[in-house]
């Protein structure tokens, strides 16, 4: 059975644009592949968060993952931090990775443009990455688009290593769905919606109220056109309704421009407001009854358990491919 490896970082709220891009895909994955589903704690701490903050996002996170869906039986749910292999195998990462590639990744470019003090993690980021991927000897990795260039360099990083110490590794794929793998801000649909963005009205997290949905979609920003048509680069704002709306309803685009031909952009986001409510009630319903269950933190010690068991096995290769340590008599 082929392998599936993803994660998402703890940092405040999942989005709308989290949850289509990623977790979504990973529910109907869980049934044909071995799936590790990991909540990426080292890599929320490449920039300053509160610590109490923090470990509530971290059981946060762990709740959304199972009430989208995730089946603690199937799939292998678990806090990277607990999994000390992740640390390790991102430090042989780190020696074989070049300084150069790592100042070449955007996300890098972005977080650290204009800062004067910039963490050594943010830069080293993706090899502890490459680590998550690698130590499950995954075959693909599902993703939203912005994470593409990073798994394009694990995939180098890891056949650097086959070529040069053993051939250890299995060379992972990014899974990238065709639609939504970018969803775009609800205010400037010409960039990412992002849980970081400081404009609360650009995106919708997967806990907002029914009436904060409405609101968030009511006041998106379209065109002044007032036809319901795709079209990403003219229309980008519109484009990006119909993809959420298409996504979330299983239903093709085209029949939503059908739908709405010769109405007004009133009654297709009024439309939508209720879609995007039918996708989260459900989930924020299961939330609640899970968050301070004490089911939550025994499926977490599972999955590290688990995880752990699995991960020690690669640590041992890396090791004996780098010649770290001792061969014990
Ligand atoms: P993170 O936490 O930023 O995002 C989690 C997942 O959500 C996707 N995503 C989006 N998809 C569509 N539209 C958007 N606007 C949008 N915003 C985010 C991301 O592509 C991602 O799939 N480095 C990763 C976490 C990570 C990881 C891993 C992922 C660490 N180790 C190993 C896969 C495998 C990150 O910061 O994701």
């Amino acid at each position: 059975m082929e392998t599936i490896f993803s994660g998402i970082q703890p940092t405040g709220n999942v989005t709308l644009g989290n949850y289509i891009g990623a977790m979504k895909q990973f529910v109907p994955l869980q049934n044909d592949y071995e799936c590790y589903f990991c909540i990426v704690d080292q890599h929320a701490i490449t920039v300053y968060q509160d610590r109490l903050e923090l470990r509530k996002n971290i059981k946060s996170l762990a709740a959304l993952y199972l009430s989208v869906g995730l089946d603690p039986e199937k799939a292998t749910i678990f806090v990277q931090s607990e999994v000390p292999a992740h640390a390790q195998a991102a430090w042989m990462m780190q020696c074989i990775a070049y300084i150069g590639e790592l100042e070449r990744m955007t996300q890098f470019k972005d977080k650290s443009k204009g800062k004067e003090a910039v963490s050594a993690g943010l830069l080293t980021y993706p090899p502890l990455m490459a680590a998550d991927i690698l130590l499950y000897k995954t075959n693909l990795v599902p993703v939203g688009e912005d994470q593409k260039q990073h798994i394009e360099l694990t995939r180098n990083l890891a056949e650097r290593f086959n070529n040069k110490y053993n051939d250890i590794f299995t060379i992972p794929e990014p899974m990238i769905p065709k639609v939504g793998a970018r969803i775009m801000s609800l205010q400037e649909p010409t960039k990412k919606m992002s849980k970081s963005d400081p404009n609360q009205k650009s995106f919708i997290t997967l806990l907002d109220s029914e009436k904060q949905i409405e609101k968030k979609i009511k006041s998106a920003v379209t065109d002044s056109e007032g036809i319901v048509k795709f079209d990403v680069e003219n229309k980008p704002g519109v484009s990006n309704l119909l993809a959420i709306y298409s996504i979330l309803e299983n239903v093709s685009i085209t029949s939503l421009e059908e739908k709405y031909q010769g109405k007004g952009y009133g009654e297709f986001k009024g439309d939508l407001a209720e879609v995007v409510k039918n996708a989260l009630l459900p989930i924020q319903e299961r939330y609640y009854n899970l968050i301070d269950s004490k089911e939550l933190d025994d499926i977490l010690d599972q999955g590290a358990d688990k995880a752990n068991k699995v991960a020690i096995k690669m640590i041992k290769k890396m090791e004996k491919a780098m010649g770290l340590g001792r061969v014990k008599k």
